[in-house]
């Protein structure tokens, strides 16, 4: 059964039918590898809006308001220009529009990595802001100070490792990480240094899939693959690659839909009926004298 939604408009938010499930928490994700091993694997995906956010909830067990909206959503070149406003204003709709998954929200370039005081005011201010559950930070070792500071000081932080794309300037592309033994030996040092500083999950990015095995089982914390090995505790995608909307995906991505022919088509038709004046109207009462 699909689920429709009645707005409040007092508080902007949407009320499904049905009811939806009890929001899942941070300690609840953390949870699913108790033991060190992740019996079900946990499912996340990207959302921006508050109606992707409904039409994706109840599938998902994380939805992380990705930077990556950068270039989804504003077209632009990397995420390096993504400002915390906006990863605030998307951030909020994604929590209003959701009710069951857990909202991560990604901290943008240049609001974190000076000093642990500049995290935390960033993602105290996210967390207020949007309402959501915790945020996400690229980098590895360099980061570890920062994420126990946020985590002691009650904000849940999930780590990004391999291939981090704010860090495009240094890394020359997005290409796949961990190639080189040199280069996979730090990738799960900094994994590990993450979780020893207390991330509750850390998305392993576009690494050879040796290597996204190897810190899924070398960290207590769950482990969210992008592009990496079916064997890690999740996975996540950009929703809009895996919906079709875009021509060119990462050779790793699977499409599930061709939501870009799907617009097209119906702008198309739009068009032509328009152009027809075969569009119809709201039905008259008013007779023109
Ligand atoms: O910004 C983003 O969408 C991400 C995911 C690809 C993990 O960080």
């Amino acid at each position: 059964m699909s689920t429709t939604f009645q707005l409040d408009t007092a508080t902007s938010r949407a009320h499904p039918t049905p009811a939806p499930m009890k929001r899942l928490s941070v300690p609840t994700i953390r949870q699913r590898k108790a033991d060190g091993h992740t019996a079900e694997p946990i499912v996340m995906l990207t959302a921006y809006t508050a109606r992707q956010a409904q039409l994706l909830d109840a599938h998902c067990d994380l939805l992380l308001v990705g930077d990556s909206l950068g270039q989804v959503i504003y077209g632009l070149p990397s995420s390096v220009p993504v400002t915390l406003d906006m990863m605030a204003a998307h951030g909020a709709a994604v929590v209003r529009g959701s009710y069951h998954a857990v909202v991560i929200v990604d901290m943008p370039f240049g609001s974190y990595e000076a000093s642990p005081a500049q995290a935390f005011g960033a993602a105290a201010r996210l967390l207020k802001d949007t309402g959501c559950a915790g945020v996400k930070l690229e980098g590895g070792a360099a980061m570890a100070e920062t994420v126990a500071f946020l985590t002691a000081r009650g904000i849940p932080v999930m780590g990004h490792v391999g291939l981090t794309p704010q860090a495009v300037n240094v890394l020359g592309g997005y290409g796949a990480r961990g190639r080189s033994q040199a280069e996979a030996d730090k990738i799960l040092a900094d994994a590990r240094a993450l979780a020893d500083a207390g991330a509750f999950a850390i998305v392993a990015e576009g690494v050879v899939e040796p290597l996204a095995i190897a810190i899924t089982q070398a960290v207590p914390c769950p482990v969210i693959g992008i592009g990496g090995s079916a064997q890690c505790d999740g996975q996540v995608l950009v929703t809009e690659d895996m919906l079709g909307m875009f021509e060119r995906v990462p050779r790793f991505v699977k499409r599930y839909a061709e939501v870009a022919t799907t617009i097209e088509e119906a702008a198309a038709r739009y068009a032509q009926e328009v152009r027809a004046r075969a569009f119809p109207g709201v039905e008259q009462t008013y007779q023109p004298k």
